[in-house]
């Protein structure tokens, strides 16, 4: 009983490895449904760099194309002529300034990376998202801000892209700390 039990007890210590590596593998596969093998792009405006800082990981993280979208009149240097002067009046007319843009239609996913600005994204991210046809993609938001949170911005950029799937946002307070890489990865896997 015991030689067979020795034989028996190693063989089914394997099998059990076996099966939990296989549940792991299908669980990672379950996961990240909403990039495997898709066309991905990463879009962002940035004025201080915040943004781009994490649009870069995320290019990182998944591989994919990124493009800065740029007002065709830059923004002042200066913090005040931009917060207090063209952002605050862009903000108040409901001006959509004119960018470059690219072409969206290869891609199947598009993360939308933007400033919080004045209580919502800021407008040349309002342009990118109304002269693009976004139809039967999903936009993936992400948000960084000085303190005020995400707001509405996913429920904003949804008025933009009417019958387009928009996720929840990623938000992140300036450019993040030394925790915000693997918030990154940990949100890239749970992707639905
Ligand atoms: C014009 C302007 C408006 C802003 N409005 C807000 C705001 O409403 N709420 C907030 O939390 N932060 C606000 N901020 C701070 C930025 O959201 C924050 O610093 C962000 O990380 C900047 O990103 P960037 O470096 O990519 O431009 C504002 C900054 C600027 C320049």
């Amino acid at each position: 009983m015991k030689k067979i039990l020795s034989i028996i007890l190693p063989l089914l210590l394997v099998v059990a490895c076996a099966a939990y590596v296989s549940a792991q593998n299908s669980q990672k596969e379950a996961q990240n449904m909403t990039l495997t093998d898709k066309k991905v792009l990463v879009a962002y405006f940035s004025w201080g760099g915040n943004t781009k800082s994490i649009a870069e990981k995320i290019q990182a993280k998944t591989g994919a194309d990124i493009f800065r979208i740029e007002p065709v009149t830059p923004y002042p240097q200066d913090y005040n002529e931009t917060a207090y002067g063209i952002a605050k009046e862009q903000k108040d007319k409901n001006i959509h300034p004119p960018i470059n843009n690219t072409d969206v239609s290869p891609y199947d996913v598009v993360f939308v990376g933007t400033p919080a600005w004045w209580y919502t994204m800021a407008p040349p991210v309002m342009t990118f998202l109304e002269q693009n046809n976004f139809e039967s993609k999903t936009i993936i938001p992400f948000v960084t801000h000085g303190g005020g949170g995400g707001y509405t911005i996913d429920k904003d950029m949804k008025k933009l892209v009417k019958g387009t799937k928009v996720l929840s946002s990623f938000v992140v307070y300036e450019r993040g700390n030394s925790q915000t890489d693997d918030e990154i990865t940990k949100w890239l896997n749970e992707l639905k």
